[in-house]
């Protein structure tokens, strides 16, 4: 089928590269000229694994391109998917501009020789942003178009989102009449994964709730964690027999500094913004999102417990992508654990295996920040070691050389990377969450 996606970003570059994997023919559309030179010369903005591979193949064999022209993605697609941003504004609502704008443009790309097309929402939005997009473009095209709006929330992850959408857990799409839902089953059918069709406002709906009870496990095994550290218990051990119960799952049962991103922070507010909205004051996940911020400032008052004062500290930060496997640090609570300390005086030294990059242009370190140039010499003379972010490389690193470039051997390990019996063994003053 031909397919376009307006957005070539996280979402829109990885699910056009995996639905040419899989023989559809895709337009990626983006109107950041840059990012599209860069694809148009062979480089892939983002770090992604798996992503440059199935790329430059798919491009090799013709079946996916980029533009910036809006227009030729319409014309191409039969499908068009929208996967641009949407941001949370001050208040925590959705800004839906780019929505907004896209479906305009979508609207005057639009041509009746073109037949029938569905416009499918890919972002996450607020539930009713279908019925709005419907509105738009019917409202900016001209007379004799034919067009369905759907809803297709996006559940990768980033760090595995070839994988995961390649192999999904299952597809959801919502849609108001049988036409959309034949093309999208059609667009779908190459996959090996159960399809949930719902309405358009069920399926918006399902990526909120998702989402927010996946965050909702995060905050449930922090608060957990609070009560371990008072009574001696050790989250680790707690979580593993919680997680034993099919019915709860272990994963997302990891204590730690809380969740960051840029998905569970934004759609957390946003669910809790339209419920209010719509007449539901969402008090639980106001809860879950305040248990997250504690978390943080909790593990700084611990830090300071330690080293009395921060100011002219030296300190080591490992991390700062805001998870393992993936260079986005926006929303990462490593990097705002380094802005809270900066704050203080502190001087912090960074390193991360993906995100030096991404952290020195989106990152918004404060002043005194530097990065290290490799793992271990950000450890030089240091007095004490965060561990931000649950990088593998951090897990295994030789302890013999941390202890041997800090000034004092002392690491706060905000991710439970590391075993407490190791770290004592070598020596080395280590605190961890919940246990
Ligand atoms: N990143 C994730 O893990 C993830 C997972 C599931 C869902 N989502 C949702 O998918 C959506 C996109 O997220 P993302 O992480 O891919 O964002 P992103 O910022 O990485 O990419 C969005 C892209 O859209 C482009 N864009 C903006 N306005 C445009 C326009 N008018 N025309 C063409 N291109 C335009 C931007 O230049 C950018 O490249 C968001 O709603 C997000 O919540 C993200």
């Amino acid at each position: 089928m031909k397919l376009s996606i307006i957005g070539t970003g996280y979402v829109g570059l990885t699910t056009g590269a995996c639905f040419a994997e899989v023989g559809h023919e895709v337009t990626c559309v983006d109107n950041n000229q840059e990012k599209v030179d860069m694809l148009l010369a062979g480089q892939i903005p983002i770090y992604e694994p798996g992503l440059e591979e199935i790329v430059k193949k798919n491009v090799a064999a013709g079946r996916l391109k980029f533009t910036t022209s809006t227009a030729d993605g319409v014309r191409d697609g039969e499908v068009v998917f929208i996967a641009v941003p949407t941001p949370p504004q001050a208040d925590g609502s959705v800004d839906l501009s780019f929505i907004e704008k896209v479906a305009r443009e979508i609207a005057e790309s639009l041509k009746p020789e073109y037949g029938f097309k569905v416009i499918v929402d890919k972002s996450t939005v607020p539930v009713k942003t279908g019925q709005k997009v419907g509105e738009t473009v019917r409202r900016y095209a001209p007379e004799g178009v034919e067009f369905s709006v759907a809803s297709n929330p996006e559940f990768l992850r980033e760090g595995c989102a070839v994988d995961d959408l390649l192999n999904p857990d299952r597809i959801v799409f919502g849609v108001d009449n049988e036409k959309a839902a034949d093309l999208m089953r059609r667009i779908y059918s190459p996959f090996n994964a159960p399809v949930l069709v719902t309405d358009i406002e069920s399926a918006e709906l399902i990526k909120h709730a998702a989402n927010s009870f996946l965050a909702l496990k995060i905050s449930y095994i922090n608060a957990v964690a609070r009560v371990c550290e008072k009574s001696g218990a050790d989250i680790e051990k707690v979580a593993e027999g919680i997680g034993m119960d099919e019915r709860i799952g272990r994963r997302f049962l990891n204590a730690g500094l809380g969740y960051g991103g840029s998905c569970f922070p934004k759609d957390v507010k946003a669910f809790i913004a339209i419920s209010e909205s719509l007449g539901y004051p969402f008090e639980l996940l106001k809860q879950v999102e305040q248990i997250n911020d504690d978390q943080r400032k909790l593990f700084l008052d611990r830090i300071r417990e330690k080293l009395w004062v921060l100011q002219e500290k030296k300190i080591a930060l490992w991390g700062l992508a805001f998870k393992q496997n993936t260079d986005d640090v926006r929303e990462s609570v490593a990097i705002k654990l380094a802005n809270d300390m900066l704050k203080e005086g502190a001087k912090v030294t960074g390193w991360d295996p993906q995100g030096m990059e991404t952290a020195k242009r989106f990152g918004n370190l404060g002043e005194g920040f530097t990065y290290g140039d490799d793992m271990y010499s950000c450890l030089d003379g240091a007095e004490v070691l965060i561990i931000g972010t649950e990088w593998p490389e951090f897990a295994n690193a030789d302890l013999e050389e941390i202890k041997k470039r800090m000034r004092n051997p002392l690491v706060f390990d905000g991710r439970n990377l590391m075993e407490p019996e190791n770290m004592a063994a070598a020596g080395i003053e280590y605190y961890s969450i919940g246990r």
